[in-house]
């Protein structure tokens, strides 16, 4: 069993972060979304992993995410020259997966629960695909499944306008190498893009084994600032632990869970967790209240904040209203706001530069 992250694609949706960045990378609990998928497909015992690259960020998600030997995996980087489509990622990546069955997963996902249950089901009724389901409020913005009674899947449809159920697709897939002749089958859709959704219905079109699980516990697709900001909470509820040794002064107080990383300086501050703070940071005169992650080299002083995710090297200073909901942007710089306007709700880009007078 072989796995293939897509970590390529456009990110318009999370713009401005992924004009410099890839929407991967952008860091949940300080961690890149990305990691969290490699973790789950090491977990299940899966160490062959693919990742599709675009050419703009390719070289900085294999910068920071390496060969695999951190995740005890190895990774081999499959560069998609354009975003065309998911099925179009899965046969740009046929020499790496060659006849092996594989699992699909989509970069940009987060899912609470393990994948071995599924993986056992997939290889045990050895099926053509195994597809995800959740119920959702919204269909009409996901792929949307019809199925009976045993699970078995009749019809999907790619974002459709009249959805046939509220069951949309969540991005992890299990695909047998049938799959490599459905896509061949395929045309582009009307948005230009070769769908899975359209190479799995041609799965089903064939009387090919398409079974579908629903998927229990949380599942965030982090394409959009609030559900990056939902994964955020989500996460540091879960599995932030406390550190043990904090350096902080004798006029600052932390309470609950907070997470501080190497070299960085707590002075005159509440934290309410939970919290996590990177390496290298300065937080002076703040209040940090409970779901706020802030990334490494951060400078904090007489600023307040929660239910924020602040990026490398962010620096705010001087803001006296309380920033909330909000996502700052890589080395991105917030300084002097009069004490005016009750709540500040933010998303900047990296490189931004504010200045509220
Ligand atoms: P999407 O979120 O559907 O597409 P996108 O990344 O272009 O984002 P947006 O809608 O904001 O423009 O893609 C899901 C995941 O698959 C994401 O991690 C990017 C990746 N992907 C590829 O690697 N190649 C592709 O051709 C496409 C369409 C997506």
């Amino acid at each position: 069993m072989k796995a293939l992250i897509l970590s390529g694609g456009k990110g318009t949706r999370l713009r401005p972060l992924t004009y410099t960045g890839a929407k991967q990378l952008v860091p949940v609990a300080n961690k890149p979304i990305l990691w969290y998928g490699i973790e789950g497909i090491v977990a299940a015992g899966i160490t062959d992993i693919g990742i599709i690259i675009s050419p703009e960020t390719g070289e900085e998600v294999k910068a920071k995410t390496g060969d695999g030997s951190r995740f005890g995996a190895k990774i081999t980087y499959i560069l998609q020259s354009e975003p065309a489509g998911l099925a179009h990622a899965v046969k740009i990546a046929r020499p790496f997966l060659g006849d092996s069955p594989f699992i699909m997963y989509l970069g940009d996902n987060l899912i609470q629960s393990q994948l071995d249950p599924f993986l056992e089901n997939f290889n045990k009724q050895k099926l053509d695909a195994l597809i995800l389901l959740r119920p959702v409020p919204n269909p009409s913005a996901f792929g949307v499944a019809k199925v009976d009674e045993n699970g078995r899947v009749l019809q999907l449809v790619e974002k459709p306008i009249v959805p046939p159920s509220n069951l949309a697709l969540v991005g992890i897939y299990f695909f047998a190498p049938t799959i490599h002749e459905a896509i061949d089958q395929i045309q582009p859709s009307p948005r230009g893009e070769l769908e899975i959704t359209d190479a799995i219905q041609q799965l089903i079109n064939q009387e090919k084994h398409v079974e579908a699980c629903n998927l229990d516990g949380w599942w965030l697709d982090t394409g959009k600032k609030d559900d990056l900001l939902s994964a955020n909470q989500i996460i540091l509820d879960s599995c932030i632990v406390a550190s043990t040794e904090l350096k902080v002064d004798a006029k600052s107080q932390i309470i609950g869970r907070v997470q501080v990383g190497e070299g960085s300086e707590i002075i005159n501050s509440t934290v309410r967790g939970p919290v996590v703070i990177g390496e290298n940071c300065r937080i002076e005169n703040c209040f940090i209240g409970p779901y706020s992650s802030i990334a490494d080299r951060v400078t904090m002083v007489d600023a307040d904040i929660e239910h924020s995710v602040i990026l490398q090297g962010a620096k705010i200073v001087g803001i006296h209203q309380r920033i909330v909901d909000s996502v700052i942007g890589q080395r991105a710089q917030l300084t002097n706001a009069p004490p005016r306007p009750k709540a500040l709700r933010f998303m900047i880009g990296d490189d931004s530069q504010i200045e509220l007078v």
